[in-house]
């Protein structure tokens, strides 16, 4: 099947940037959310990401224009039935996904692929809940999307092969670089990242050194762009605790255990940049 028209369900920071990323390589979009403030603030956040790529030069005046022209916003998923495959990017709880997968499955055309965003839910159990676990996929985006080269591709138990290359090939035409990866609690990127931002978490709560002291150690001893606590605020602690509590759940290994910082801090409202308070504090 040709795919020209994509449905992004989610207008959220990695839902806006999806829908981005395929406007911008020429697909028509449909992003569909549940309030029109949360499209119309998704649709504000691709005009300013938009803008920063026109003023480094990297795309012009009139390809933000003509990407943004090609983006339609929906709040009713009845909208998406002319799609040609789904990206769901809504929020990581697996009752809220389970609801949207099964609508989904009941309004596509039977040959249309399901992909979700998800973080760490596994692809295997979202896929069974619809008549088309064959067709269902983990497409996985890494934040800022329209910066990060990766798209971690997960299948699950039931993915078929053509599923599979539907999704990678698509990958390669958004300019991204696919890495293909096996359904397991995290998949590859949170089973590795989230120990590390969760170890930086424990080293701050029992007064190794500062949240600063490690960030510093990570950027300028590893080279890496973010310090973890830095980067857990960027993500969103909230986030870091779901995706650790799935790797708790899902292997039974205690070194999955979230730091119990991480946990008061999430009780508290302080999730990271986007509320403000984290490791750090935000204007
Ligand atoms: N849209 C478009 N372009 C953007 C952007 C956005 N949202 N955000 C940043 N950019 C561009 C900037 O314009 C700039 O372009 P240039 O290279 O042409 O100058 C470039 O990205 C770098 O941005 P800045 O100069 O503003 O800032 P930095 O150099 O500090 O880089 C960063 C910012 C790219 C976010 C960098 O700090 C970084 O790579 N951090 C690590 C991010 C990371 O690890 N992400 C993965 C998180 S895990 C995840 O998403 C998975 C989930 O399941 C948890």
């Amino acid at each position: 099947m040709t795919i020209e028209r994509v449905g992004v369900i989610g207008a959220g920071t990695m839902g806006n940037g999806i829908a981005h990323v395929f406007a911008r390589s020429g697909f028509s979009v449909v992003l569909c959310d549940v309030e029109q403030r949360f499209v119309d603030r998704g649709l504000d956040a691709i005009g300013k990401n938009l803008e920063r790529e026109v003023t480094k030069g990297k795309i012009t005046a009139d390809d933000k224009a003509a990407t943004l022209g090609r983006i339609t916003s929906a709040l009713d998923r009845g909208k998406l039935s002319d799609c040609d495959l789904v990206v769901e990017a809504a929020t990581e709880k697996f009752e809220i996904k389970a609801e949207i997968f099964r609508d989904l499955d009941r309004i596509l055309r039977p040959g249309v692929v399901l992909a979700s965003n998800t973080s760490s839910i596994s692809i295997t159990k979202i896929g069974a809940l619809t008549k088309r676990a064959d067709k269902t996929i983990g497409m996985h985006f890494f934040n800022p999307v329209p910066v990060m080269e990766l798209v971690e591709v997960i299948r699950g138990l039931a993915t078929s092969e053509e599923t599979y290359e539907t999704v990678r090939e698509l990958a390669v035409k958004l300019g991204k670089t696919p890495v293909e990866v096996n359904d397991a609690p995290g998949f590859v990127s949170n089973r590795v990242l989230m120990p590390l931002l969760n170890e930086a978490m424990f080293a701050v709560m029992e007064g190794v050194a500062t949240a600063e002291a490690v960030d510093e150690v990570f950027k300028l001893g590893m080279a890496h762009p973010m310090g973890p606590l830095t980067l857990a605020d960027f993500i969103g602690l909230d986030v870091c605790l779901d995706i650790m509590r799935v790797l708790q759940d899902g292997l039974g290994d205690p070194k999955y255990r979230p730091c119990p910082l991480l946990v008061k801090m999430v009780d508290a409202g302080w999730l990271g940049r986007k509320s403000g308070r984290g490791f750090y504090t935000y204007a």
